[in-house]
């Protein structure tokens, strides 16, 4: 890139052919980087065309340059100097080409209307003599200013690209995360079904929400053999809902479950829980841990259990159902000291007192 210096003659100025002489350089592509207008004192037009000095025309031409104001301007551009030579056009206008500036604006020497530097050495000269700090301002060309917006815009369309990117690897892992959110709510939901299920089969009869039979014998497994370590006395009661098909027949399956939770409830009101561990054995049969009691009062709990049934008014959905029970107490370690000899013997008497009718209360005299 080069740039030389061009001075729009007086005649020029005094023509007002600024403008067309600008647009000149301009069409061709040229920029314009710097421009000033000012009136050349002697000094500055004698060392401006110092090289002329002794030529005929010396003389005039220092009087004509300094008779009015000129524009000087820095002209840049590739290979600026000869371009811009070429469009100035032949020194004596007499001579230049049509298509020039001097060939088409002037006829005259010296008001030939323009100057330009005649070689890149001489620009660089003439340029510091009418712009002093020209060279020394870092100057933003604005080629180098569409450099730098190429260079922006092509940064700005990478973080556009990235942004959009960024933005799609979000959303598949909104998707993800949600994904992963079901499978894991999923996953607990079996969980807690497994924990229910297990719950309810082993641990809590889901219809009488007393302990199940598995629960039971597990728990009387390990409290017998602590009780017989210990010398500890318990006592079972085996408790039968006497004809419950029977006393329960107007109802729905529904409706009997909820006298058997009755049931259940009256149960565990009626001995000391925690202390002691009611449980459902089968359809309507109970068996009830009492821990750490004396024979005689186990069989009062038994009567307790049978008074307390027969006292009952068990209703559901405005229905009211009527019932007893027959109970069997056996006593460890008064009656027996194996514990399947004494759920035996405590079934065995159970089945006796059914036998003999309702509302019983059995136990080994
Ligand atoms: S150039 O353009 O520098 O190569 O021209 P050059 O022939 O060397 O002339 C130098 C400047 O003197 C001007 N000149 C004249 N003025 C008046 N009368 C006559 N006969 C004459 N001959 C040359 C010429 O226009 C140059 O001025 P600038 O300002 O550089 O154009």
């Amino acid at each position: 890139m080069q740039s030389t210096l061009v001075l729009i003659k007086p005649d020029g100025v005094k023509r007002n052919l600024i403008g067309e002489v600008i647009s000149r350089f301009e069409k061709k592509g040229l920029k314009i980087t710097a421009m000033k207008m000012l009136k050349m004192s002697k000094e500055l037009a004698e060392e401006h065309y110092a090289e002329h000095v002794g030529k005929s025309f010396y003389g005039e031409l220092i009087s004509y340059i300094t008779s009015g104001p000129v524009v000087a301007m820095v002209i840049e551009g590739r290979e600026a100097v000869g371009v811009v030579r070429k469009l100035v056009g032949a020194t004596d206008p007499v001579d230049a080409a049509p298509g020039t500036i001097r060939g088409d604006l002037s006829m005259d020497e010296p008001a030939n209307t323009i100057h330009a530097s005649d070689s890149v050495e001489t620009a660089k000269r003439e340029i510091k003599r009418f712009f002093p700090g020209y060279w020394n301002k870092k100057r933003v060309s604005i080629e180098s200013l569409q450099r730098k917006i190429e260079k922006l815009e092509k940064e700005n369309g990478l973080l556009k690209k990235r942004t959009e990117w960024y933005e799609s690897q979000s959303q598949q892992m909104e998707g993800l995360i949600e994904q992963y959110n079901q499978l894991v709510k999923k996953e607990f939901d079996n969980i807690e079904n497994v924990i229910e299920k297990m719950g309810t089969r082993e641990v809590i009869d889901p219809i009488t929400r007393v302990y199940s039979r598995d629960h039971m014998l597990n728990y009387i497994n390990f409290f017998h053999s602590k009780a017989f370590q210990e010398d500890i006395q318990y006592s079972f009661i085996f408790v039968d809902v006497d004809d419950f098909e029977k006393a329960t027949s107007g109802l729905s399956r529904e409706q009997s479950d909820v006298i058997l939770r009755e049931m259940g409830k009256l149960l565990k009101e009626t001995v000391r829980v925690p202390l002691d561990t009611v449980s459902r054995l089968g359809a309507n049969e109970f068996l009830i841990l009492l821990t750490e009691i004396p024979k005689k009062d186990a069989i009062s709990v038994a009567k307790r259990i049978n008074k307390t049934c027969a006292a009952k008014e068990f209703t559901v959905d405005g229905k009211t159902v009527q019932l007893t029970c027959t109970t069997s107490v056996i006593h460890f370690p008064e009656d027996e000291t194996e514990l399947s000899k004494l759920l035996e013997n405590g079934e065995k008497l159970l089945e006796m007192g059914k036998k003999d009718g309702k509302n019983k209360v059995m136990f080994i005299k």
